[in-house]
């Protein structure tokens, strides 16, 4: 570890952004280890949020007076704020969506049901996928005779990018793929593996719901097709989230929502689409949160991506290392790139019942299946316990899950 990358992470100040983790909970204080879930927002988000609604609320892009043009601006600069986090080469290619979830439906109903148009073609995801990454690829085989293909991990939870390369057929017309896992925090090798799909001429949509929190995402360098990720775990509002997709493909696709907003002109026998990114975002937008959105990425952008990952490396590690030290604990996961994420079990226990019993303790972390079904299958259990770390974590923070998971073993034993 370079010291000098976390000596000058200054945790405290850090965490003094954030007002909710000034709170006790059970008269303890909260120790907050559920962002792959959802995070917490800094103040400066919250600010935004009011400034927003207060002094430059309009309905956008419709309007000719003062507070349209200035809600219209404040919501274009957020485009424009995404597309620079994501390194895309035009704010054109940025759609805001409600969430991951919904812009991974707009690619599947879209760009994958005009691939996908015979029965056994095939779609490739990991079997670390997010249901939301599931389901709507599953729509297509449950209508239209689509198979899907999973790629396997090891023990550890890595990526294995031969056996996923083995997967890809001429039938393949789609992958689908996590940046990194929400259970077992695996990063998967997305640019290699964008690489073998598109020498058989397969597009790829990468799921970064979890990797542009985490991990340093460039859209052109990885050369996905499409990339998407959900504002609540940037530290942003809920109700917003982007998609990224090369300009050709939105260009060539049709629309996903009808509605306001998104046509050129409407006549009583047809109607005619506008171009991207506004054809894909019918009605109203989540105007604020999208505002909102932009002010996260620019708290994120002021303490710096390479600085956030450094320190959360260190924190994962040292999870592993006091975890590893409690005999009863499983940890399921340890793949060589990781990000900042623990799933594991407690001989004798249901995850349910551990959750509950350390969250008396202030400690906050997720049980349950975390939306990864098949892979919860893989590795042959129900549930688990998962601590997420974010930028606002502390080493105290691990400690204070030890010593309460110590104290859950007693009562289990
Ligand atoms: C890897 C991954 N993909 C997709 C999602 C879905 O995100 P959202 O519920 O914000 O659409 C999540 C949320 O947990 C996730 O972790």
């Amino acid at each position: 570890m370079d010291q000098s990358v976390t000596g000058s992470y200054d945790v405290a100040r850090i965490r003094a952004d954030f007002p909710a983790l000034a709170m006790k909970v059970y008269g303890k204080p909260l120790v907050y280890l559920d962002n792959a879930a959802s995070a917490q927002k800094p103040k400066v988000v919250l600010d935004r949020i009011q400034r927003a609604y207060t002094e430059e609320y309009a309905n956008v892009h419709r309007g000719l007076h003062y507070l349209a043009n200035a809600a219209t601006e404040a919501y274009e600069n957020a485009r424009e704020t995404v597309r620079a986090f994501l390194g895309a080469a035009r704010s054109e290619e940025i759609i805001f969506t409600r969430n991951a979830t919904e812009a991974v439906n707009l690619v599947a109903y879209t760009f994958g049901r005009d691939r996908i148009k015979q029965p056994g073609d095939e779609i490739v995801l990991s079997i670390m996928e997010h249901h939301s990454n599931i389901v709507p690829w599953n729509f297509l085989r449950e209508r239209h005779g689509a198979v899907i293909k999973w790629a396997p991990i090891d023990e550890d939870g890595n990526f294995l990018l031969e056996e996923f390369e083995k997967l890809l057929t001429p039938r393949t017309k789609m992958v689908a793929l996590t940046h990194m896992s929400n259970a077992l925090g695996t990063v998967v090798p997305v640019k290699e593996a964008v690489r073998l799909a598109h020498a058989r001429g397969i597009p790829v949509l990468v799921d970064g719901a979890q990797g542009a929190v985490h991990l340093d995402v460039d859209v052109q360098d990885i050369d996905c097709d499409f990339y998407v990720c959900t504002g609540h775990k940037l530290y942003g509002p809920t109700g917003i989230g982007a998609l990224y997709g090369k300009h050709a493909h939105l260009a060539a696709m049709r629309p996903f929502n009808g509605g306001g907003e998104m046509i050129r002109e409407v006549f009583e026998d047809r109607v005619t689409y506008g171009d991207p990114p506004h054809r894909f975002e019918a009605g109203t937008p989540p105007i604020v949160q999208a505002i909102g959105l932009g002010a996260a990425l620019d708290y994120i952008n002021g303490i710096g991506k390479a600085r956030i990952r450094a320190h959360e490396t260190e924190l994962v590690r040292y999870a592993h290392d006091r975890l590893g030290e409690i005999n009863s604990l499983r940890i399921i996961g340890k793949a060589r790139d990781k990000g900042a994420i623990v799933s594991f079990e407690m001989k004798g226990a249901h995850p349910h019942d551990v959750a509950t019993v350390i969250d008396r303790a202030g400690v906050a972390v997720r049980a349950g299946t975390h939306c990864v079904m098949p892979l919860l299958a893989r590795y042959g259990v129900n549930a688990t316990c998962r601590a997420s770390f974010g930028l606002y974590n502390t080493r105290e923070e691990v400690d204070a899950l030890a010593s309460a998971l110590i104290k859950a073993q007693s009562v289990f034993a």
